[in-house]
Formats: C-alpha cells, structure tokens, sequence
C-alpha cells in the first residue's frame, strides 16, 4: 500500500493533520503529499515494471491511496513512447520522442490526475466531486467519477469546443456553461460553490489529484529502460504536469533508479503563457495576466494560482526553460505531428513540438540531445481547428474520369 506521511506545506513547512485539508493553515499554499517511499528496492522497481497492469497503478507505491481496493481505474497510462523520426528530421532533432497521451481513455492526459484524485475520493466516501475546467478536465472528472458511482459537476466557460461538453455530458456529468471567463467569474463561481455545497474538489488545488502526473517520470524510466531523456516539453497550463514530472523524477533520484533528472520546459501559447513571463523576469511567484484568444484552448489559463509558482521552482532546478510559442507555430507543428509522424494531437499539445522547433532554432536544444514532447490531448477534442477547403468536401461523379481530375 502507498505509505502517505503527511500533508505538507512547501512555502512555510506547516504540517497539517488532517488528511482532508488541501490548503495550508498558515499561508493558504496547496499542501503537498509527502509519501514514504524509502524501503522500496530495485526489486520493487522490477515488479513494478513487469507487472501485468499496465496502467499507472503499477506505481502503487508512489501514490496517496490506502488501499487497491479504492482505485478506480480506466487503463490509463503506459502511453506509447514514440521515436518520431521523420519528425524529428524535420526539426533537426534525431532523437525526437513523442509521449502519447492522446490515446488515454478520455482522450487527455487529466486522466492521470483523475484516476487518482478519484481513488481517494471513493476511499473516502465523496458523493459529488466537480471541476471547472477548459474542456478535458471536465470530460475526465465525468467519466472517472463514473466509474467510481459519484455524480459529477463541471462548470465550462462559454466558447468550450463542444465536442468537450458533449464528451463530459456522456459520461452523465451535469455540465454547467458560464457566461464568463475562466480566470475570472467561472474561477469565482468555482470556489464560492465548493464552499456551499461541499463537493471534492478536482482542481490542481487537490494535492491527492495532483499526485498523478508523477507517472509520466516513471513511466519514461521504464520506456526508456533507465536512461533519462535530456529535455522533456510540457504543454503547461495550470502547471501540474511540470510540477509532478519534477517530482517523480526527483523520487526515483532518490531512490538511485536513475542516475540523472531531465531538464524541462514548460511551452505556453503566447496568449497566455504567465509562467514564461514570471520565468523570463526572474520571478518566484507568478504575476496573473489575461488570457487573450488562442487556438490551443485546452491550455488557455492566465492565473496558474495553485501550481504556478512550484512548476516555476520546478523549471528552474532542472535547469530547464519556459517558452511562448505563436497560434501560426502551434498550427504548423499540430500539422507535422500529424502528417510525419501519424499522431493527432490537439493544438495544445502540439505546443510541445513547437517549443522544441523555437529552442532547437535557438541552439538551446542541440541536435543530437534526446527530447520528449509530451503531447497531451487529442486531436478529435478540437476537431474545426483542422481547416479544410469548400472542393474537399464537394462530391465528385462517380467516374474514374472525375477521380483523375480530383486527385491530379
Ligand atoms: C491538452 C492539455 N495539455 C496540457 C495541459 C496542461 O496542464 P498542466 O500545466 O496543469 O499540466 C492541459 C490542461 O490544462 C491540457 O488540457
Ligand atoms: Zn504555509
């Protein structure tokens, strides 16, 4: 069983009893998890590895559930690894990875957060859990809460890609549009109603939820079999993913299954992107700023309030970067992950590819340095950001005479 320690504060050390707070009593940062993980042995490292669950289960240990009886589990994780090497020509990195997580079960990589956020939610009885979220968050909490036998609300901003709200309402969520912003009145309405009505909440303000994305660390360790990739890019929004990722890689440091960490980077859409700004001014603390329209919806978050300042600290120990990436350099790469690699990500994701064009461009990245770009959405999520042409969608005569001429 996964040993849990305590709940820690990471700005003033406050150590919080209770296992149900997720805000520090003191100073109001998100608490952290501290887990035991100091008797596990290279052994357990090889069971862990072998075992038949491919999902992220297999690292039981690392994460804040009591029991595997609690776990509520949809198969994610274990996410192809994919040396894109056409790609990678392309952008003059050989060693170009691809870490595909569109293919988990609701099609983002929220489903690793979830899973576990929703573990803990069962093993403590919760009957509603809710989220606000840019879409994926929403289609993931529905469907794991699903699964778990607990009713789930989502509260969208208006101007959500349908196909998101329509994914989450599948899964039986009550979905909520706001007439808002989501750094602003959704965020407002967000909290105001966790207060009244008591629900789990799934944001990256729940420290148990927050766990999950440790298991991109892991799950490289293995794919890679030990070694570790020089660089790995991470579409950033509210910064969960670089803060975990540092994390684990950070624990199995300790642990000496590997010998070295990864640097990271987080990629930000230069429509919001307050996590490169408060990067490239030196700051330790994030200064909000208004999200303006971009097609990489999914990341579209101006005020990173809970995680930002850690994925920050995160950045720079790995002596990583965080870099601004155009809507027109997002498009570009969502087009060649598609077309040289055979991989639909969505624009979001695809921001992972685009930073690593801009760094290798810059000489940050060098060519023969080993990158993994996560790509963490679905194309399907989004599908009208793929632009098509009116003679595409005409219907030809059904005569060879008519096919040579379309395809000549
Ligand atoms: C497609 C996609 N990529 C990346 C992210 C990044 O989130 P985080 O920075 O919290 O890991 C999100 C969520 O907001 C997302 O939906
Ligand atoms: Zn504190």
């Amino acid at each position: 069983m996964g040993l849990f320690k305590s709940l820690r504060c990471p700005k003033c050390g406050h150590e919080e009893v209770s296992r149900t707070v997720f805000q520090c009593a003191e100073c109001r940062s998100i608490l952290e998890i501290q887990i035991k993980i100091d008797h596990l042995i290279r052994s357990d490292y090889e069971t862990m590895r072998r075992s038949r669950d491919r999902s992220i289960w297999r690292w039981f240990d690392f994460f804040p559930v009591e029991e595997r009886s609690s776990i509520v589990s949809l198969g994610e994780g274990d996410t192809p690894l994919i040396h894109a090497r056409r790609l990678g020509e392309k952008i003059g990195v050989a060693k170009l990875y691809l870490k595909n997580d569109t293919v988990l079960p609701t099609g983002s990589l929220k489903d690793r957060s979830n899973s576990v956020g929703m573990s803990v939610a069962r093993e403590w009885g919760v009957k509603t859990a809710a989220v606000m979220s840019t879409g994926n968050a929403a289609a993931s909490v529905a469907a794991y809460a699903a699964a778990a036998g607990i009713e789930s609300i989502v509260m969208v901003p208006k101007g959500t890609a349908p196909s998101k709200i329509v994914q989450a309402r599948a899964y039986g969520a009550t979905v909520i549009v706001v007439d808002g912003d989501f750094d602003n009145e959704v965020a407002k309405l967000y909290k105001v109603a966790l207060n009244e009505f008591g629900w789990y909440d799934c944001l990256s303000s729940n420290p148990y939820r927050d766990e999950g994305k440790k298991s991109y660390a892991y799950e490289m360790a293995d794919q890679f079999d030990g070694r570790v990739p020089d660089w790995v890019i991470h579409p950033t929004a509210g910064g969960t993913g670089i803060y975990a990722m540092w994390k684990g890689y950070k624990e199995l440091l300790s642990l000496g299954w590997i010998e070295r960490v990864p640097k990271l980077v987080a990629a930000q859409s230069e429509a919001a992107a307050p996590i490169v700004a408060a990067f490239q001014k030196g700051l330790v603390d994030i200064e909000p700023v208004i999200a303006r329209e971009t097609v990489a919806e999914s990341i579209k978050v101006g005020n990173p309030v809970s995680l930002g300042w850690r994925a920050l600290a995160a950045l720079r120990e790995s002596k990583g970067t965080a870099v601004a990436v155009t809507d027109s350099e997002i498009l570009e790469a969502q087009f060649l992950i598609g077309r040289l690699a055979g991989v639909f990500a969505e624009p979001a994701a695809a921001t992972s590819v685009a930073a690593t064009k801009k760094l290798r461009g810059r000489g940050t990245i060098g060519t023969d340095d080993t990158v993994v770009c996560n790509l963490t959405g679905h194309g399907l999520k989004q599908p009208e950001a793929i632009r098509f042409s009116e003679k595409e969608f005409t219907p030809i005569a059904p005569t060879l005479e008519a096919l040579r001429s379309r395809i000549s």
